[in-house]
């Protein structure tokens, strides 16, 4: 009989590290979202506390196929010109970033993507047989990518180049111009810029601003998220937008993955985009508080260091132990109850992430442990 090999697929270390420990911390500082609202913050934030009553009558059915119309409507107007029509809803940016790579990447191709980053957006294509090339990020060039490094990865085979602005695990901002010079090499090659934008908007800098991939190129796709910069997580909703054609594709790989997302869900996070300038306010004034905190506590403390992120809530600290960085991870969750994602999860070395979005009791307590545990090795 002929034994059919499994697909590989690398494991997502980061994805692995957080079910192991998440839920059995007292102080998680791994968490990547801005504060989640609870399901009565919420409602009571945007005034709709009267929610249930009319949507407790809904026959729970199937929702519309490709996202709710009103959801999607508003998923298109964060965009300079984007068509409702080419917004599919997704179980949050992790099912839009694999609808892309499952609807577009096919053996052979090269795929181009930004490293360190949020490991599904290279062992994806990886994993349908594309040659993926990394294009490197280095503190030394503030974690961004550089031109001429791109064009040397760049061949006649490569059909996507994948970026993630504001980046995971760094905090770094690809800039307009930066955005833009990216997309020209992709357009001499023809190839498609994936840009998971989960955390776009949440600007530490007030007056700093970035055009989304898909308001500036035409081959653009752009994946976001309720997760993050929305606090929505438990909602799991994103999206996908691209050109007609693109979209086209991406439909047609999604019915085999989704038929339709919650009913529910969807009604929630229409109310959210409904009042995301308030939910936009609230949290920028969260994650920039919270950056004033760290970079204070940082530069009190001689065994970290930062490239200071310019967006999203995340920050990837150097230190200085002479421990391995998942040493020192295992060892605040056994000593401190205090969670943090090791650099190692990222494949490389000496760093920790911290995600910076919690309220500012969580990271001032959880920070106090640290500092606790850095004096106990000192
Ligand atoms: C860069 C990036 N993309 C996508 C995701 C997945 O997010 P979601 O909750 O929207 O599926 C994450 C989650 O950590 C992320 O950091």
């Amino acid at each position: 009989m002929m034994v059919r090999e499994l697909v590989k697929v690398d494991e997502f270390l980061v994805e692995r590290w957080m079910n192991e420990y998440e839920h059995n911390v007292e102080i998680n500082m791994a968490e990547t979202c801005v504060e989640p609202f609870t399901l009565r913050e919420f409602l009571e934030f945007t005034g709709r506390t009267d929610f249930f009553d009319e949507f407790q009558n809904r026959q729970l059915t199937y929702g519309f196929i490709e996202g709710n119309p009103e959801l999607r409507e508003g998923i298109a107007n964060q965009y300079v010109d984007v068509d409702p029509n080419n917004v599919l809803v997704t179980g949050g940016a992790i099912e839009a970033n694999f609808n892309a790579f499952y609807s577009l990447v096919e053996p052979g191709d090269t795929v181009i993507s930004v490293f360190p980053a949020y490991q599904q957006l290279f062992s994806v294509a990886k994993s349908f047989g594309a040659d993926v090339k990394r294009l490197h990020l280095v503190p030394e060039n503030q974690w961004l990518p550089e031109i001429e490094e791109l064009k040397e990865l760049v061949d006649s085979k490569t059909k996507m180049i994948v970026l993630n602005n504001p980046h995971n695990p760094t905090g770094s901002l690809i800039d307009e111009a930066l955005l833009r010079a990216i997309c020209e090499v992709a357009e001499d090659s023809g190839a498609y810029v994936l840009g998971d934008e989960a955390y776009r908007g949440l600007y530490i800098h007030e007056g700093d601003h970035t055009p989304s991939v898909m308001d500036i190129y035409e081959k653009g796709i752009a994946t976001g998220s309720f997760s993050k910069s929305i606090s929505l997580t438990g909602l799991r909703l994103g999206w996908i937008t691209s050109n007609g054609k693109v979209i086209h594709q991406c439909k047609l790989h999604r019915d085999y993955t989704t038929i339709s997302k919650s009913m529910l869900d969807e009604a929630l996070a229409t109310i959210a985009i409904q009042h995301i300038d308030k939910i936009m306010e609230r949290n920028l004034k969260i994650v920039r508080e919270n950056h004033r905190f760290l970079d204070d506590w940082i530069n009190d403390e001689s065994l970290i260091e930062w490239v200071k992120p310019r967006a999203g809530s995340v920050a990837f600290m150097r230190h200085h132990l002479d421990m391995s960085s998942t040493e020192i991870c295992k060892r605040l969750i056994e000593e401190k109850s205090t969670f943090m994602v090791p650099s190692d999860c990222f494949e490389v070395e000496g760093h920790l992430r911290i995600g910076y979005g919690n309220r500012i009791e969580v990271i001032s307590e959880g920070l106090g442990r640290v500092k606790e545990f850095l004096d106990e090795h000192r």
